[in-house]
């Protein structure tokens, strides 16, 4: 048996009689002389399981908390044939997991899959409970929400990409969120200062919850948005998003169902639909007690929202698995996380995956640097809206034309 697999064999029975065990979730301390910082392969049960008060960044992404994820190389994953892509069409629904009981293989579909004690607690929580807010078909009006410093890369892309916008009539509001200054005048992106919001709230690497919260708030103020998507400053926007929408108006997360810390995650750059964001809003501290764990922003909106999703019903809740936001996890030697298939989903995209960039690593995926059109024309064909990571200048005049 692979190395790997033997690890996770055994930290999956460890988890499974733990996960039987404690309706109070036991204090878990950190044993004198756990480093966190494990090499691939190397991530002892002490290490895993007892990591709970370990600070994200001492986390071994590479070998995830939880038996679920055992990251080795792509390389690797391909030639065992680990697949991305079903995980983006829905394969949650397939349920094809009994062909692979009993393998780590399973819960590559099911974020239900071999509960942790978080997991379990969060379900017998009132937060499930909760009478959903029912769903209403109303006109798009999309909310970019969007997280910087004190400037937006590209600016003249989002620009003019918001004046097509206008002229083809179609609705949104931005409101950008700037931890870097303390107000709209000192913005460095003058374009789009008149979107910056007054005041900010506390942020800091991995925990943008706060901000996020202000930001949810201050969409839901406009009666006529329907729907809210998280941006960051490096990221652009590939397509019109209101067709899609029209038509399938659910909310949409980038989710890593493999994950075990404490509970499925998705990717920050979610698109959600506003009844859900009112949920959040409306039960906010408790949120903020409950859900605010790991990295805040890739913890505390997916799973919450699955397990609503489990107990009342698609038709009440719905969080589909599917990534709004082409982030490519894939090309570095050392790139691991589960999110690196989307990539798979770019088929065009091979001109961008050859434009010149920094890889990605265990924590951060790769950073383009210059991007031409051909290489922009492949995500614009795909079916991502919005794409991330572009440094500043990264887009050519030339491939700034394509988004117009
Ligand atoms: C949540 O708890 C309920 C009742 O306790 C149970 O029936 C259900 O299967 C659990 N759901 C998940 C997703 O674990
Ligand atoms: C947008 O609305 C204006 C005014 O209602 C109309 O004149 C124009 O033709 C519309 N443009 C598009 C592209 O639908
Ligand atoms: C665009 O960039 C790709 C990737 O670097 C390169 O292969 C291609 O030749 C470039 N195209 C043009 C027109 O410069």
């Amino acid at each position: 048996m692979p190395r790997a697999l033997r690890f996770c064999t055994a930290l999956a029975a460890a988890l499974l009689s733990a996960a039987a065990l404690p309706r109070q979730l036991p204090a878990v301390g950190r044993r004198p002389g756990d480093q966190g910082a494990l090499a691939v392969g190397q991530a002892s049960h002490e290490g895993v399981i007892s990591d709970n008060d370990l600070s994200y960044d001492d986390l071994p992404l590479e070998a995830s908390a939880g038996f679920a994820r055992n990251c080795d190389s792509p390389l690797y994953a391909r030639a065992t044939d680990e697949v991305r892509s079903e995980l983006l069409k829905g394969a949650d629904n397939e349920g094809n997991s009994d062909a692979l009981a009993g393998s780590h293989e399973s819960d590559r579909h099911d974020p239900f899959a071999r509960p942790t004690p978080w997991m379990y607690k969060l379900n017998q929580s009132t937060w499930t409970e909760i009478p959903p807010i029912p769903y209403q078909d109303r006109p798009v009006k999309l909310a970019l929400l969007m997280f910087v410093k004190d400037s937006v890369n590209n600016e003249q892309v989002w620009h003019a990409w918001l004046k097509r916008a206008r002229q083809d009539n179609l609705s949104f509001g931005m409101y950008i969120h700037a931890h870097g200054i303390e107000g709209p005048s000192e913005f460095q992106s003058p374009k789009l200062a008149e979107y910056v919001v007054d005041g900010k709230a506390p942020s800091k690497w991995c925990d943008i919850w706060k901000p996020q919260m202000k930001l949810l708030m201050r969409a839901l103020q406009d009666p006529d948005v329907s729907h809210m998507q998280i941006l960051s400053e490096d990221s652009i926007p590939v397509k019109p998003m209101r067709d899609p929408l029209l038509a399938d108006p659910v909310t949409r997360m980038c989710a890593d169902n493999k994950w075990r810390k404490e509970w499925p995650r998705a990717e920050s750059w979610w698109l959600m639909r506003r009844e859900d964001a009112q949920t959040f809003v409306e039960n906010q501290d408790f949120a903020k007690h409950h859900f605010v764990r790991g990295c805040a922003e890739e913890q505390a909106w997916y799973f919450p929202l699955k397990l609503r999703e489990a107990r009342w019903g698609e038709e009440q809740v719905r969080v589909r698995n599917e990534c709004p936001m082409f982030t490519n996890w894939m090309d570095g030697p050392k790139a691991c996380k589960n999110w690196r298939w989307n990539v798979d989903l770019c088929t065009g995209c091979d001109a961008l995956r050859s434009s010149e960039h920094r890889p990605a690593g265990f924590m951060h995926p790769v950073v383009y640097t210059d991007v031409n059109s051909t290489a922009l024309r492949g995500l614009v064909e795909s079916q991502f809206w919005f794409a991330r990571k572009f440094t500043e200048g990264a887009i050519t005049e030339d491939a700034a034309r394509l988004l117009r």
